[in-house]
């Protein structure tokens, strides 16, 4: 058993911040067994993280794993940004030696931002997502991810057939799903790139895989919602329903531009959408209607998108998600310090059918992040002069980064920290 000192932030109900100052969480085998313990029993272990805050580890619902050397490639709208930026690169991964080089940026970067779990959007070459489960599983990262599949639109060397797609995805997913903390994803890249047979072949794979997830993008940008309408007739949305990929175990990326009949049948189907905050306004793709979403019940975590998105950090993503809805006047939704590490952990959590993460009840898993910000540093002189733990959070998120992450724990084991990787 452990003992964990510190303060302690999260929010087990959206909306509302549940605090434990100068606390202690009892750990067993990575579960929280008892809140505001002061007393370590008799021989166990103390870990002492007074000082900073300890917040769940962050849940990124949506991020490309192939794209990690494509972060900041400003100025361009999604299709050129495609062209010009991610295809390239992602083309580069037929390499497996690269892929693993990448893989393995890729997850520290993860690990760096206070990122434990992740629906990761994963590579067009079923090697190179063998690299990455390979990597995510040696650090210790909860990881969801899949073969990305496209047949039509994309470079030639990126694309495949519904066959070679569905015998390659079904491999995967025998090695990986649900092999510790890993689990598969059906990932068709997006509508424009995939043939009504292909995304039927998509189906096909989440009847086999029990408990698999299915992840995509969907209106993103209008003239990517032009094109699809223009290919397919219906809805963006349809064109996911139609071959039954939607459910509660869904995932699309985006939804910056959906009609009111889209968000209707998201909210039925359970789908959730991971709004990508800092990627919709490096791409100029639009504010989010997180409004509209809420109020047709569609459930809302963040992603980074990177490499879209500028960076891992879900703080950064969270401020800009609060600066976004600031800016759309009236029809934003005004959100609170406590809104965003929602955002930023249970929400995500739940989006990933993750139960037994997202907050640190009696109950959860140990996922957890320390943020201790350097001494003397803006963020460590704003923290110790908050008025109290709202405030301390909302300066965590304006001021906070990947380097001022002191340790992070999956399952309680510590993936990143002083001890396990000076
Ligand atoms: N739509 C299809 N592929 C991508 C991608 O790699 N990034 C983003 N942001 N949108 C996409
Ligand atoms: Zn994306």
């Amino acid at each position: 058993m452990t003992l964990y000192r510190g303060s302690f932030l999260d929010t087990p109900v959206a909306g509302e911040l549940r605090t434990e100052l100068d606390g202690g969480l009892l750990v067993r085998d990575g579960v929280v067994v008892a809140r505001g313990v002061v007393h370590a029993p008799a021989g166990e272990e103390v870990v002492d993280l007074t000082g900073g805050l300890v917040l769940p580890g962050f849940v990124d619902t949506h991020v490309h794993y192939p794209q990690v050397r494509a972060i900041g490639g400003l100025g361009m709208p999604l299709l050129d940004w495609l062209e010009r930026c991610a295809l390239p690169e992602e083309c580069r991964l037929a390499d497996v030696g690269y892929a693993r080089t990448v893989a393995a940026e890729f997850v520290d970067g993860l690990a760096r931002a206070g990122t434990t779990s992740a629906l990761v959007f994963g590579s067009h070459f079923a090697p190179a997502v063998d690299a990455l489960f390979t990597e995510a599983d040696r650090v210790g990262l909860r990881v969801t991810s899949g073969l990305v599949v496209s047949d039509r639109l994309l470079p030639e060397a990126l694309l495949t057939t519904p066959e070679r797609a569905l015998a390659e995805g079904r491999a995967l997913a025998e090695r990986w799903h649900g092999v510790r903390r890993s689990r598969y994803a059906v990932t068709p890249r997006f509508s424009l790139s995939c043939s009504p047979e292909l995304l039927e072949s998509c189906a096909d794979l989440l009847g086999e895989v029990d408990g698999a997830l299915v992840t995509s993008h969907v209106n993103e940008n209008l003239a990517e919602v032009a094109a699809v309408a223009e290919l397919f007739g219906g809805s963006y949305v349809d064109t996911y329903d139609k071959p039954g990929l939607l459910g509660p175990r869904s995932v699309l990326a985006h939804d910056v531009h959906p009609t009111d009949g889209e968000l209707d049948l998201l909210g039925l189907r359970g789908t959730a959408v991971a709004h990508c905050p800092t990627s919709n306004a490096a791409l100029g793709s639009g504010l989010f209607p997180l409004r509209r979403h809420r109020a047709a019940g569609v459930r809302v975590a963040l992603g980074s998108d990177v490499g879209a998105g500028t960076g891992f950090s879900l703080l950064k993503e969270g401020l800009q998600g609060y600066f976004g809805q600031q800016l759309l006047g009236a029809a934003g939704e005004p959100l609170t310090p406590a809104d965003l590490l929602h955002l930023a952990t249970a929400a995500g959590a739940d989006a990933l059918g993750l139960d037994d993460v997202g907050d640190l009840s009696v109950g959860k898993r140990f996922d957890a992040v320390w943020l201790r910000p350097d001494a003397g540093s803006t963020l460590d002189v704003v923290l110790r002069s908050a008025a109290g733990p709202d405030d301390a959070l909302a300066k965590a998120f304006a001021l906070g980064g990947p380097a001022d992450i002191a340790g992070v724990w999956v399952d309680g084991d510590r993936i990143r920290g002083v001890s396990a990787n000076p």
